[in-house]
This record gives structure tokens, C-alpha cells and sequence, in this order.
């Protein structure tokens, strides 16, 4: 496929712009320098070891995983420092973290006390396993709220002869419900400022040290953070995707697209295209500064909106369907890339429209 034209691809196809790809990575890596934090890009979001490697080459400093499998696939593919930010339970887990642990640099999530005992029971005997307390700044989805509750955790994982404790992290991802850069920034501020207060309860009653990681998009692009923040970890900056083209106002740092055949023009203003959710994922975007929302952005047809999806079929609805061939590629920029590159194999990597490699999603799957 090399050497090909991007449009002549055989279609639904995920296709990423190299030349995007790298800006977002160098972009990212640059916001994490001047915000003097270290960084740890979330590879959820692609799930592949070729583009791990390249944010590594901009200056991360190891790798976020969502999942024990997704771990491991980063670890076989030569990832060293691997930080899992989520809650690993399960005794076929606990197995497999503790295999993981005698061979890279890892640390897990925790915001439970039975959690932080199940880690410490299934790490006796082994190096201590390092700990990050979850912190709840806002999404309510994980984390504890309090700091007091957040101090009382890190005093049992200190206690705890399983674990040692890195520090606090949080995923601020209620930011994406911002209205405005101002709402925005007012989101950011105050969650730094409920992550540093809780590390500064955890330093105060335990005289341990403790780290603050946190990571999203928007708050990655809002670009100001307070200093203490010692680790970043954006995910879907990597590639960008419908969702911050919402709040970005353009579509030019979105790197990864779904190429979609016109299968049909049903109606003067309706055309059916070979993308469906099996496709795109049936993610919608929430209200839009661009004109363009749906189930996905029509690259260079500001006109068309995708209206429905079933499994195999995109429909749009246009204001003249004639405009569109039977058999023409479409460019779809997908509302969330996260779960759009898992429904692939394997992603096309393009620069100027020609394919120039092609990647496998090595982790594809990987969700246990
Ligand atoms: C725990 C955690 N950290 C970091 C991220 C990265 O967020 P984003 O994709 O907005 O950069 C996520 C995203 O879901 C997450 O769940």
C-alpha cells in the first residue's frame, strides 16, 4: 500500500496525516516544557506502538494506559516507564501487574482503601508496587474529592509493605463541557488548585512526598498551569478530533480521518456513504462553533451534515446530492478518535495524500 494514494484506499479506512501527527506531538511536547511539568501522553487514544514511539523521541518521559493489556503491549514493544491511571482489579490482573512490574517502570491508580489492599496483598514479596491516588476535581467519575479522604489513603499505602505511593492524578475531563476560554480557564485553574491541595494535605500528614499529574485535552490547550504540576497526560491532543475542533474554531490539527465511499444518493439531499458506526463510533459532538455538527466533520463539505449511522451506513443529508459521485472518497473527521481507532487493525499513515507506512493498532482490543 505504500506509495498509493490515500484516496485509492479501499474504504472504511483510518488514514493519519503524518505531518499533522508530528506538529500535535512536537505542540504538546512544547505546551508540557513551558509548563515546566514532565510528560506522559495517554496512549489510550492511539493504541499503537509507532506513534508511542515518536511522542517518546519528542521528550516523553514514558507512556498512560487505561488497561493491564494495553501495558503490557506498550512493555512488548520496548515502552520502559508506564504509569496505568485507572483502577486495576481482578485477581487475573493483580497476576498480570505484578508480571508487568518486574519489567518496567510502573505505577497504578487507586481511590479505594480495599483497592489499596487487594495491590498490597498481591504485591508481598515483590519490589513495592508505586501508587497514584485518584483525586475527583470535577467529572464525578472516579477519585476522591476531599483531601482529608485523599490523605487517609496515602497513609494506608505508606503503611502498606505492597506499595509505595508516587503521588496524585486526576483526568479533569469535565472540561470538555466548557462554554467558553474563559470557562474553560476557570475549569483548569480550579482543578490544579484541588489537585495541589490535596498533595499539599498528603505532604502535611504523612511528611511524604507526593507528585501531581493530571491530564486533558482542553485544559492541555488552555496552556496555563500553576507550578506544581509535575506531569501532564494528554491523550487525544495526539490526534485531535471533532470534539476540539469544537472548541479549537478549526479542523487543522486534526490528523486522523475516516475515508468513506459515496455507496448511494437516495434523494436530491440525501447521500449514504460505506461509514457507519462500526466505522466512526456513534459518538455525537456536543453543541458546535462550527456549522458542521453530526456524528462527524465532511472535510471540505461545509454544507453536509451526517444526520444518521446505522452499523455500515453514514447518512448525509445535503443540500444537493448530485454534488456527490457515486463511488467518490469522502474525508470524515471523527467526533471521538479514541474509540474510532480501536474499531481498526491497522491505521494508513499518509504525508501529501500518498500512504507512506502503515501501523498496526498493536492494542487494539486490549481492554482487559
Ligand atoms: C485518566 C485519564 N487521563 C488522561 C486522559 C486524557 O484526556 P484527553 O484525551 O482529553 O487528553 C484521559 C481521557 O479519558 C483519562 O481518562
Amino acid at each position: 500500500m505504500v506509495g498509493v494514494r490515500a484516496a485509492s484506499l479501499d474504504t472504511p479506512a483510518l488514514v493519519v496525516d503524518v505531518d499533522v501527527l508530528q506538529a500535535n506531538i512536537e505542540r504538546t511536547a512544547d505546551i508540557a516544557r513551558a509548563a515546566g511539568a514532565r510528560l506522559r501522553p495517554h496512549v489510550k487514544t492511539h493504541r499503537m506502538l509507532a506513534v508511542a514511539r515518536r511522542q517518546i523521541a519528542a521528550g516523553a518521559a514514558g507512556v498512560c494506559c487505561a488497561k493491564t493489556g494495553e501495558a503490557e503491549v506498550f512493555a512488548n514493544g520496548g515502552i520502559d516507564d508506564i504509569f496505568i491511571a485507572n483502577q486495576v482489579v481482578g485477581a487475573a490482573k493483580l497476576r498480570r501487574l505484578r508480571a508487568l512490574a518486574e519489567r518496567v517502570r510502573l505505577a497504578v491508580g487507586v481511590d479505594h482503601a480495599e483497592q489499596a489492599a487487594m495491590l498490597d496483598a498481591a504485591f508481598r514479596g515483590a519490589d513495592p508496587l508505586d501508587v497514584s491516588i485518584e483525586i475527583d476535581v470535577g467529572q464525578r467519575r472516579t477519585g476522591l474529592a476531599a483531601a482529608a479522604a485523599a490523605a487517609a489513603l496515602a497513609r494506608q499505602v505508606l503503611d502498606a509493605p505492597g506499595l509505595t505511593l508516587r503521588g496524585v492524578y486526576t483526568h479533569e475531563g469535565h472540561d470538555y463541557a466548557a462554554r467558553d476560554a474563559a470557562d474553560l480557564d476557570r475549569i483548569a485553574a480550579q482543578a490544579q488548585r484541588q489537585m495541589l491541595d490535596a498533595a499539599e494535605a498528603i505532604r502535611t500528614a504523612t511528611g511524604s512526598t507526593c507528585e501531581v499529574s493530571m491530564g486533558s485535552t482542553p485544559s492541555l490547550y488552555n496552556r496555563r498551569f500553576l507550578p506544581g504540576i509535575d506531569e501532564l497526560r494528554p491523550g487525544t491532543a495526539v490526534f485531535n478530533d471533532g470534539s476540539h475542533a469544537n472548541f479549537l474554531g478549526h479542523t487543522d490539527w486534526c490528523a486522523a480521518t475516516v475515508l468513506a465511499t459515496v455507496v448511494n444518493r437516495p434523494a436530491p439531499d440525501r447521500v449514504v456513504v460505506d461509514a457507519g458506526a462500526k466505522a466512526l463510533t456513534s459518538d455525537r459532538r456536543g453543541p458546535s462553533i462550527l456549522e458542521n455538527s453530526g456524528f462527524g466533520v465532511v472535510v471540505g463539505r461545509p454544507d453536509a451534515r451526517i444526520v444518521s449511522l446505522s452499523d455500515e451506513h453514514g447518512v448525509l443529508a445535503a443540500p444537493d446530492a448530485s454534488a456527490y459521485a457515486i463511488g467518490s472518497v469522502l474525508s470524515i473527521i471523527p467526533n471521538h478518535i479514541c474509540p474510532c481507532v480501536n474499531l481498526y487493525d491497522h491505521v494508513y499513515a499518509a504525508r501529501r495524500g500518498v500512504v507512506t507506512d502503515v501501523w498496526p493498532v498493536s492494542a487494539r482490543g486490549q481492554s482487559q
